[in-house]
């Protein structure tokens, strides 16, 4: 029986802060690439006993009440109040109950994608998740603009939408959720003091201008029972990113997972430098506080060599 091989080596993983190693190994999307089913299932099997997407995904009503006192994940001694708005913004029941999709895009936001092609192709999935609300209009040919799950980290709305300083602001920040139709808003609410305002303000525009939205705060356990779930397989993270959360989350209920815009790295495999994000309007790089990007790309790329799921950092056909 094959030993899922995520870390790729025995011994704890130590962080490569470099491309090297990665270059010239990732295929492009044409290549023979082969998706292994027992492998997934193995895996989705394996996270299954660490966390359950169908429940973690969001703390659900009955579970919560307006006034209770919950201690922020990373920030233990602060704590936070369920508010009203919050508490009517919690679903009743999970947005992936008995949710199944043949293939699955999980889309990162690397300047990878500028380029790429790759909209097209993204669009042709079953459920296609993003993160941090990144814009899709203006790089649909390369991003798509398909949005089935976009996560929305607090900072997001000083970092893209200025804190909502004026009413033009706040209107940009309304149009983008509009323009969500329906689909899933996740927004890790109880993870890190500081967003707590942020959540307020959007939780009210979403009620206030019956936006079209489902939300989902993510369970109190989601992020202990992932990086558990990594630690297990040697590959130590301190604070996972986003789109390794939504890997893990999807492996549950997606049976072919597609990764775009994963790439932590300055410089692509031709050696020319790519932007942090796709749409950011400057070149630079700045390692994030807190993050091990390259060691959970090496785990990725490992699984992708695999089979079991694939990564595309080059251009789509
Ligand atoms: O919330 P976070 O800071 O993790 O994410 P982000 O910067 O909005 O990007 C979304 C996801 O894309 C990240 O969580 C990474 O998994 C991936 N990403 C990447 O692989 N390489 C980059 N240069 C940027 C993002």
């Amino acid at each position: 029986r094959a030993e899922v091989v995520i870390n790729g080596s025995s011994s704890p993983a130590v962080v490569d802060r470099s491309n090297e190693g990665f270059k010239r190994n990732i295929q492009p999307a044409s290549a023979k690439w082969r998706h292994n089913q027992t492998l997934s299932l193995r895996i989705r099997k394996q996270i299954l006993k660490f966390l359950d997407a169908e429940k973690d995904i969001s703390v659900l009503k009955g579970t919560l009440k307006p006034g209770d006192i919950i201690h922020y994940i990373f920030d233990r001694d602060s704590t936070m109040n369920v508010s009203q708005n919050l508490y009517e913004l919690l679903p009743r029941t999970s947005p992936l109950k008995n949710k199944h999709f043949g293939t699955c895009a999980i889309v990162g936001n690397s300047g990878v994608l500028l380029n790429s092609g790759c909209g097209q192709e993204i669009d042709t999935h079953s459920f296609v998740i993003r993160c941090n609300l990144a814009p899709v209009q203006e790089y649909a040919r390369d991003v798509g603009l398909k949005t089935d799950l976009v996560t929305m980290n607090p900072s997001v709305i000083q970092r893209a939408f200025e804190d909502l300083v004026n009413a033009t602001w706040r209107e940009k920040l309304l149009q983008r959720l509009h323009s969500l139709n329906g689909s899933i808003l996740w927004i890790p609410a109880f993870m890190a003091r500081g967003g707590k305002e942020r959540v307020e303000w959007v939780n009210e525009l979403i009620l206030k201008h019956r936006v079209n939205v489902r939300t989902a705060y993510p369970s109190l356990r989601l992020l202990h029972a992932v990086r558990g779930y990594w630690l297990t397989n040697k590959v130590h993270i301190k604070r996972p990113t986003t789109g390794l959360l939504m890997y893990t989350l999807a492996t549950r209920f997606c049976n072919q997972i597609y990764l775009y815009g994963f790439w932590p790295f300055p410089l692509d495999q031709n050696q020319n430098p790519v932007k942090y994000h796709y749409y950011d309007s400057k070149y630079g790089y700045t390692s994030q506080a807190g993050h091990t990007m390259p060691l959970e790309f090496k785990a990725l790329k490992n699984l992708h060599e695999q089979g079991a799921l694939k990564l595309t950092v080059g251009q789509c056909d």
